[in-house]
């Protein structure tokens, strides 16, 4: 198992270049954000819970949720991480809200929105937003292309690290009943590769009730960004009258500069 998770982590670093650094930057702005370590975090697309468990070495008292559509990842997190929650939903309709839960003060999301088309990620902010409390944030990663990539393409080494992953997997007996499930689970679902500049996403999470919007991370092809979810006018009115406290809101640090870093980007084959 823990081998696996660690391979899971060098094949990430090697479509998700600065992924240390982009995760680390997403937990400052959280704690930043909230004023101290967030309690209750949503992993969305969790995978085998390894950024579950960076979370954990940041905020150990953190109650986590990973959810995932993938019966063996979530079997990966769950071995592992005992006590985190983990969730098999389907992100392609609104259904998956009601087995995630909430409020949450962090849902994260890391390398999954690219596998949705843009009318699901249009409304994925929407019910993103539903799991927050009032002043939650919400960290998307991902591919967000400003403009045709002019990095290199990967080297062809002749293997992808993607493949190469799961086909260790599957060479493993004790996987063959979890692999069997993992097919029937993912029968029909097709990455839909979407990417969308920085721009789009700052535009679709406003609309979706999304404020202070901020990238915290670029390299190459790839940003995290950072949304808060807004208060409605009435939940404004409720804190006044009852907890002055919620109305504190710290701010969230400034943008990173932009830059493009090293090679090119991108989960070019998502293979959901
Ligand atoms: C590239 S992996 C990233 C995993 C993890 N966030 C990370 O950064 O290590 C994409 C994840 O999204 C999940 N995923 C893809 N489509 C999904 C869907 N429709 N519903 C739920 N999860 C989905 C996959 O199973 C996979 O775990």
């Amino acid at each position: 198992m823990a081998r696996w998770r660690r391979d899971w982590e060098s094949v990430m670093r090697h479509y998700q270049p600065g992924r240390d650094e982009l995760l680390a930057a997403g937990l400052a702005a959280a704690e930043k954000a909230h004023g101290r370590r967030p309690e209750r975090v949503l992993d969305v697309g969790g995978g085998p819970g390894t950024t579950a468990e960076a979370v954990l070495r940041r905020w150990p008292d953190a109650h986590i949720t990973v959810l995932d559509v993938d019966p063996v990842l979530l079997a990966l997190t769950a071995t592992v991480l005992p006590h985190v929650r983990t969730v098999r939903a389907d992100l392609g309709t609104a259904q998956w809200l009601a087995p995630a839960g909430g409020p949450y003060d962090v849902v994260l999301a890391l390398m999954t929105v690219h596998y949705l088309p843009e009318d699901r990620v249009r409304d994925w902010y929407a019910e993103a937003r539903q799991l927050l409390r009032p002043g939650g944030l919400l960290l998307v990663g991902d591919v967000m292309r400003d403009a045709p990539s002019t990095a290199p393409p990967l080297a062809d080494t002749g293997v992808d690290p993607w493949t190469a992953w799961w086909t260790m997997l599957a060479g493993e007996p004790a996987m063959a009943p979890l692999l069997r499930e993992r097919a029937t689970a993912l029968a029909g679902l097709v990455c839909a590769e979407f990417a969308a500049p920085v721009d789009w996403h700052r535009e679709t999470a406003w609309r979706a009730g999304f404020s202070d919007v901020t990238v915290l991370h670029r390299r190459a092809d790839h940003a995290l960004m950072a949304f808060r979810r807004r208060w409605t006018a009435d939940e404004r009115q409720r804190a006044r009258r009852g907890h002055r406290h919620l109305l504190r809101r710290p701010s969230l640090p400034r943008t990173t500069p932009s830059g493009r870093v090293g090679g090119s980007g991108g989960l070019r084959r998502c293979r959901p």
